[in-house]
């Protein structure tokens, strides 16, 4: 058996074939969840009854109003859950709350004939509400210290002593806004229980082995006693890792109860007011930098946002305060890290999984100080890169550090950066109202679960008499191409075409004990598992095909659907032929495969270990135009090279390096999501409850021009042939689009000038910044980099947050406290 990294000749891995249902996608045959309704004589239909307040006691519910409406058979309460009335796994989730803890918030669930019978029905359920006091937003749970779960923090040498030698210093804050997943498909599950009596659950999930787990305990059953499949999600992006779980558990204790087949699925409104988005942040810091501009010492506090319950939260945390270094090294450092506890949806894990909001702090922090520093942003960045040998703040080292160095140079190169720099500059002294910027930012993402038990995965493979293959893996399709992934996988391994090689649909009585298709491991741990139950099959095989051909088994090869020695090719065998040889003798034709990443440990309390197999890499030039009448903008060009290593599927990593940049510019500039803040009757509502309200990114967001190119020569040892995850990374690569909004609002005003930017920089938020350029006295000349300068800034800066209780995240405080202590206030 072959190293797991090896390929063998002609692989099928590596080849560009289009999503194994990209022609059921556009002919609108690929099935969902959902689609299954019509397979369900005798559904009943469930609805939800949320709460119109953010935070309330429930001191009356009734259901017989409810019971009158005509089509309504049952209407779901606490007092029907037969196990614990828990959605989650830290008990701090209730199925049906007592309390309602965000607006929205589903209190009790009606299960009608048809959908428009639960709807009035839940129309008609009457609930006496106490509204109680309701914490919204992170400046308010950070005064009211309203805060959840684990506090953690990153440290390295002595980040104070670092600071207050540091030559260069400087302070701000920064506030990063959350995000809709905005899947396609919505929340669905479908439940019904069997002529035995086992519970068979259908849902949209990312995590069917805890979906099952979840709808055991609410059921007071076993996990043997149910089963979740997922056929394939439309979309899931992270918010169908956790969410999913009491909507399951809904639908199955509704079938248990009536008897009957029970379907739920939220509609939009439903889905974008009742399910978690990604964390919303804030960031307070510290930093110091050489006369060079390297950077010596970061000290910061981060607080996520993580709603009405823990969900995610406390891993989410744990990756962005893995991720804050981003690219580069930070000789001493001391991040801090919180949950707040807000009344609204409980923010969960979304497509990099709080390493984007790490990340996001010291791209800011870099953007924000470079023109402070005197050095050009671009440069900046490239002096602080991780050389080879160096680790990161919780001591793993960054094993191919040089890869980040080879991309930069590449994409410095493939982008012609140079000329375009000068051609920008001069765009912008031609045009007095339109502003270029063009910026390069890096990515470094390290792949694994920071959790060491999520990190194994199961498979099973299924070799029929006639030599057709069958396969099952403990991964779930939400679009990201993992199926075509392991067809690829399982075709290279036993040598056959990949026609022959069949999937079927993830489900927990084939692979049990699953981790959730996240964390962008799917392909490493799933494509680690059916390779190891296709090599068993195929060391049997073997066997078999030595005997036939005279030679040892270890000569024998595979590939193409035909067995032969190696070396010689006059004798051939069918690898149908071998196989019904091989089923003659009695030689086990099928398969469970099983796989473990090798050599991680974390120390989740003390922060530290090798949580990571290893780094994902890439970096991205993207360029933009900015109309200083309205703050609107268009993405000009935008060039990646992004590391995959050796490619299992270059279509599938194509697209999913494509949609993952747009979905981070789409979180970065346009996706906005608003809470009604008022003291009103509808405080803690969401405004933004539809596509109408929530802009997304689509076509009009690409860039006008872009490029996408793989990094070659990109070999991983360790990992299935050679290949590297994609499904996150990519995401942040899109910070290149919010440097180069924050250039091109500069170029407004005087050089020298930091400029700072609101997340999402919405073309509202770019406006401001815009106006803020144009508005500012230039910079005095003498010793903008000098340390007496900085010195002052610095301090003005931590007077300024002094002045904000050190944390209160407005606009106006942060904007006082760097770029504009140092405009305003002059030099020494
Ligand atoms: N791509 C599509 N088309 N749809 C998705 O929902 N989810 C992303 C990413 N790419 C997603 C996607 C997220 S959050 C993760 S963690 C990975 O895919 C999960 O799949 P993988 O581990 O197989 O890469
Ligand atoms: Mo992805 S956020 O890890 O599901």
């Amino acid at each position: 058996m072959s190293a797991l990294a090896d390929r063998p000749v002609n692989p099928v891995v590596g080849v560009a074939v289009a999503h194994e249902s990209a022609a059921l996608h556009v002919t609108g045959t690929a099935l969902y969840t959902d689609d299954l309704l019509g397979r369900a004589p005798g559904v009943l239909h469930a609805w939800p009854v949320q709460a119109p307040h953010a935070h309330a006691r429930i001191t009356a519910l009734r259901t017989a109003p409810a019971l009158a409406v005509p089509g309504v058979v049952r209407v779901l309460t606490a007092a029907d859950v037969p196990g614990v009335n828990d959605a989650g796994v830290k008990n701090d989730e209730p199925l049906f709350p007592g309390e309602v803890m965000y607006h929205g918030h589903a209190v009790c669930w009606v299960l009608g004939e048809t959908l428009e019978a639960a709807r009035l029905g839940a129309e008609a359920v009457e609930v006496d509400y106490e509204p109680l006091p309701a914490v919204l937003t992170l400046a308010e749970a950070i005064a009211a210290e309203s805060f959840q779960g684990a506090a953690r923090t990153v440290a390295r040498g002595d980040a104070a002593a670092a600071l207050a030698r540091a030559p260069h210093r400087f302070s701000g804050e920064l506030e990063i806004g959350g995000q809709e997943h905005f899947y396609l498909e919505t929340h669905a599950s479908l439940a019904h229980v069997d002529e035995s009596g086992q519970v068979f659950v259908q849902s949209s999930t990312q995590h069917p082995s805890e979906t099952q787990e979840i709808v055991a305990h609410v059921l007071g059953l076993h996990s043997h006693e149910v089963t979740v499949q997922c056929l394939r999600m439309g979309g899931g992006f992270g918010g169908k890792e956790m969410q999913p779980h009491g909507l399951a558990a809904v639908a199955a204790l509704g079938a248990v109860l009536t008897g009957r087949p029970v379907r739920l699925r939220l509609n939009r409104t439903q889905d974008i007011t009742m399910t978690g988005k990604r964390h919303p942040f804030h960031a307070s810091w510290e930093v110091g930098f050489d006369d060079a501009g390297r950077l010596l010492a970061l000290r910061a506090t981060l607080t996520s946002d993580g709603g009405w319950s823990l969900d995610l939260s406390e891993p989410v945390l744990a990756r962005a305060l893995c991720h804050v270094d981003n690219a580069y090294h930070v000789p001493h450092i001391e991040v801090h890290g919180r949950i707040a506890r807000t009344h609204k949806t409980s923010q969960t894990a979304f497509r990099g999984f709080g390493g984007p909001q790490g990340m996001l702090v010291l791209e800011d922090i870099l953007g924000r100080c470079a023109p402070l520093l005197g050095v050009d942003p671009t440069e900046l960045r490239r002096r602080n890169l991780y050389a080879p040998g160096q680790s990161t703040p919780y001591g793993q080292v960054v094993r191919h550090a040089e890869r980040l160095h080879a991309i930069w140079d590449e994409v410095l190169r493939r982008s012609d950066f140079e000329r375009r720099r000068r051609q920008v500059a001069e765009f912008n002294a031609a045009h007095p109202h339109l502003k270029r910027g063009l910026a390069l930012t890096p990515v470094k993402f390290g792949i694994s679960f920071n959790f060491t038990a999520f990190n194994q995965a199961g498979a099973l493979v299924h070799v029929y008499r006639d030599g057709s293959v069958l396969i099952n893996h403990g991964g779930t399709e939400m679009g990201q191409g993992l199926h075509t992934k392991m067809r690829q996988v399982a075709a290279t391994a036993l040598g056959v075409p990949l026609q022959h090689v069949r999937l079927a649909p993830t489900r927990t009585d084939k692979v049990p004990n699953t981790s959730a298709t996240a964390a962008s491991s799917g392909a490493d741990l799933n494509g680690g598992a059916v390779k190891n139950a296709c090599d068993q099959i195929r060391a049997r095989l073997a066997e078999v095909a030595s005997r036939k051909l005279g030679i040892h088994p270890a000569d024998v090869r595979f590939a193409d659907g035909k067995v032969t020695g190696l070396g010689f090719h006059d004798a051939v065998i069918d690898f149908a032929d071998l196989v019904r040889a091989a089923y003659a003798e009695r030689v086990q034709l099928w398969a469970a495969g099983y796989y473990r990443t090798e050599g991680l440990h974390w120390d989740s309390t003390r922060m530290q270990g090798e949580p990571f197999k290893y780094f994902s890499y890439g970096a991205a030039v993207s360029e933009v135009e900015v109309d200083g009448f309205t703050g609107a903008y268009r993405f000009v060009r935008t060039d990646i090279v992004h590391d995959v290593g050796d490619s299992l599927s270059p279509l599938i990593d194509l697209g999913q390096i494509e949609g993952g940049f747009v979905q981070g510019t789409g979180w970065l500039t346009l996706e906005e999501l608003r809470w009604d803040l008022s003291d009103g009757p509808n405080r803690g509502r969401l405004a933004t409850q539809a596509a109408s309200t929530y802009k997304l990114p689509s076509f009009s967001e690409m860039p006008e021009e872009f490029h996408v190119h793989l990094f070659e020569r990109a070999t991983e040892s360790g990992v299935v042939y050679g290949s590297k995850a994609v499904g996150e990374p990519p995401l942040m690569l899109a910070f290149s689009i919010r440097e180069a909004l924050r250039q091109a609002a500069a170029a407004f005003g005087p050089a020298g000038r930091s400029v700072e930017l609101a997340s999402p920089a919405t073309p509202e938020a770019v406006y401001w910044a815009v106006e803020a350029a144009r508005r500012a006295p230039v910079p005095a000349t003498d010793g903008l980099a000098g340390p007496g300068a900085t010195r002052d800034r610095a301090a003005a800066g931590a007077s300024a947050n002094a002045a904000t209780g050190g944390g209160a995240p407005s606009a106006a405080a942060t904007g006082g406290a760097l770029g504009g202590a140092a405009a305003d206030r002059g030099s020494s």
